[in-house]
């Protein structure tokens, strides 16, 4: 066990995802469980560096469960690649009396958190925190299951209208290195496809099959499209069935920030709240670089490195099934 902890400060950085204010409460209220003083830092990074900290008390997370978004707002800091500013902030954390950090967010919140506890020997714990679901170390993230249903209802929506008018519509989901929230929505609605960043698809098999889908009576068709998917964003497509398959009017939609904004789910309020207090619980036993996940509903403990580095892949499965379904 490491030097006893008794201030912790946390931040949420990177993409907002709903459910880090489920993680925010349940860091501020297992720290004081455990008689350990909370601090917020505002902004993620950038607030640590200009020392934007904020004493948590445990009545201070009321009523945050259930809220979208993050009560200590979030940044993309660019600056915190750059050894020096790292130790600026380091130092202010350290004039602020807190000696450990929680973080929650994705990839690059876990890059600076890695650095930091390497450089500064601050121990430091993550919290897989992204609507992207692609870290390794935890069967999900906090805000994918949220985002998932998010866009659901929109593509139920657009369903309706695509039957209406016998149409065939492209929709762009988030995820620009991942294809999991394209996956998941795309086999959840009954989509005629799905193209995601880690997978090659043919144009003319996707026409193809698109035409003896309508010989054999189908009417309208939503292929779900991740935006880092290899042939580019919706609108690009849209171009191409415009060029090369003009038999088709291709409409678009794309969901953009609505996927981050939703109201946390049942599921993401959950995992949230045991990952926080596993979060705390880390640092109170001496754990420091890595990030607390929920695998197989056990909570494990991850290097930062390996968390970042063996990013996880959409599984086959969930694209065959669909693929399967939707003839
Ligand atoms: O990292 C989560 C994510 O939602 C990605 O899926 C998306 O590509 C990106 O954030 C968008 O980020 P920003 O809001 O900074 O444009």
């Amino acid at each position: 066990m490491g030097e006893e902890i008794k201030k912790i400060g946390v931040l949420t950085s990177g993409g907002d995802a709903p459910g880090m204010n489920a993680a925010i409460r349940a860091v501020v209220r297992s720290s004081f469980y455990y008689g350990i003083e909370a601090v917020g830092i505002y902004r993620g990074f950038e607030g640590m560096i200009d020392g934007d900290f904020e004493t948590l008390d445990v009545r201070s997370v009321n009523h945050i469960l259930g809220k979208g978004g993050t009560v200590l707002k979030s940044a993309r800091c660019l600056d915190f690649y750059h050894s020096d500013v790292r130790a600026k902030a380091a130092d202010k954390l350290r004039h602020a009396g807190i000696d450990a950090v929680v973080t929650i967010g994705g990839n690059g919140t876990f890059t600076g958190a890695k650095l930091l506890s390497e450089e500064q020997n601050i121990p430091v714990i993550g919290v897989p925190g992204t609507i992207d679901n692609d870290l390794h170390g935890s069967d999900y993230t906090i805000g994918f299951d949220t985002a998932n249903n998010v866009v659901l209802e929109a593509i139920d929506n657009i369903r309706n209208t695509a039957m209406s008018h016998n149409r065939l519509f492209f929709v762009e989901v988030m995820g620009r290195e991942s294809g999991y929230i394209a996956a998941f929505t795309g086999l959840a609605s009954g989509a005629f496809g799905i193209l995601i960043p880690e997978k090659e698809s043919s144009f003319e098999e996707l026409i193809e099959k698109l035409d003896t889908g309508r010989k054999n009576g189908k009417t309208s068709s939503i292929v779900v499209v991740a935006e880092g998917n290899k042939w580019g964003g919706a609108y690009k497509i849209k171009q191409m069935i415009k060029e090369k398959a003009s038999h088709y009017d291709a409409k678009v939609s794309i969901l953009g920030h609505t996927q981050r904004g939703g109201v946390p789910t049942c599921f993401d309020r959950i995992l949230a709240s045991r990952l926080g207090v596993a979060a705390v619980e880390g640092l109170k036993y001496g754990k420091t670089g890595v990030m607390a996940g929920v695998i197989k509903n056990e909570i494990k403990y991850t290097s930062f490195e390996d968390a970042i580095e063996f990013k996880d892949y959409v599984d086959d499965e969930i694209v065959r099934v669909a693929e399967i379904l939707s003839i």
